[in-house]
């Protein structure tokens, strides 16, 4: 199958790339320099969508950069990063005599309102919560194709996904320093939820929404199943434990409120408690569904 997929270049694109070529699909990236494999956004705006059966967005400026202060522009950037280019891939689509059979937008699960205690499943509500939530709530939005425009059956799947863990991108490698010094510890309280999955079987569901030209459900929750009942505090243990080093120094809130900004500061001091219901109900089995087998494989 021919997959394009914008956003490509970055953690999950590489490892999502490198899974479909190893499986015979022959993959484009859209990207913002051109190379080879790629495309740029601007090709896709003038000349149109190349024949494809499937198109992901993953697409989008890394929100918790520690380096990049959380400025009016920066949040721009954030926005559009997201949103611009998912418009462009969907008035793409919607324009192409022979549109893909699936369109899979990777979001987050920052769509549903952060709590210590209610469960969320790809049925509940959200989007409305705060700034990260309304992100995902327009993001999604802009990724509807009009039925009067789709001249075929492309089917739109939203991929709400947790922290994706891996070894060599996303939010892990950079909290291992301070653990392997000894330095590492909970973030905030704790106690607040930490939906998360092992970026092989994130790239292995989007496989097979790409095998199965597109999914029998709308919405997927890429999240671990352990996801419903894990918090920072028990991926702070697990680290430890797989480590081997003590995690006793908690980082306190005030200076994540301090470095990351009042936007950015919930994302990583509060969570939500999410279950893949609709993702196993389409018959995706988890290689990873616990944070100790999925430290034990990242950690080899
Ligand atoms: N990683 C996670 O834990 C996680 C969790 C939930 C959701 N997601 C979502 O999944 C998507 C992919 O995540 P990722 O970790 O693979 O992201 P990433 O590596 O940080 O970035 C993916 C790609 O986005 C493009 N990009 C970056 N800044 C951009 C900008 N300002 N304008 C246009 N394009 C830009 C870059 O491609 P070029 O340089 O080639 O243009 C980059 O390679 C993101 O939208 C992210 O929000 C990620």
């Amino acid at each position: 199958m021919k997959v394009l997929i914008g956003g490509g270049s970055g953690f999950i694109g590489q490892s999502l790339s490198k899974l479909l070529n190893s499986r015979g699909h022959k993959v484009t990236i859209v990207s913002r320099r051109p190379g080879k494999g790629r495309i740029t956004w601007e090709d896709v705006s003038k000349i149109g969508l190349p024949p494809c059966d499937a198109a992901v967005n993953l697409a989008g400026e890394n929100v918790l950069n520690p380096l990049k202060r959380w400025t009016e522009k920066f949040k721009q950037e954030v926005i559009s990063s997201r949103i611009e280019t998912t418009r462009t891939l969907t008035q793409a689509i919607s324009k192409s005599p022979n549109p893909p059979q699936s369109w899979i937008l990777v979001t987050g699960v920052g769509y549903y309102p952060p709590s210590q205690t209610h469960q969320y499943s790809e049925e509940s509500p959200g989007g409305d919560a705060d700034f990260l939530s309304r992100l995902v709530r327009d993001w999604e939005q802009v990724a509807e194709l009009s039925p009067s425009n789709s001249k075929s059956s492309t089917q739109l799947v939203r991929v709400r996904s947790g922290v994706v863990l891996g070894r060599d991108g996303g939010a892990l490698p950079s909290m291992l320093w301070p653990f392997r010094l000894c330095l590492g510890g909970p973030i905030g309280s704790g106690n607040q939820p930490f939906p998360w999955i092992h970026i092989e079987d994130l790239c292995r569901l989007l496989c097979q929404c790409i095998e199965q030209g597109g999914c029998s459900e709308a919405i997927l929750n890429a999240v671990s199943p352990s996801s419903v009942k894990d918090t920072n505090s028990n991926f702070t243990q697990a680290l430890s434990r797989a480590l081997g080093r003590p995690a006793i120094l908690p980082v306190p809130a005030l200076a994540v409120k301090a470095l990351f900004g009042e936007d950015r500061a919930p994302m990583l001091l509060e969570g939500q408690r999410v279950a893949p219901q609709r993702t196993l109900q389409s018959g995706f089995t988890f290689l990873y569904p616990d944070l100790n087998s999925a430290l034990a494989d990242l950690l080899r």
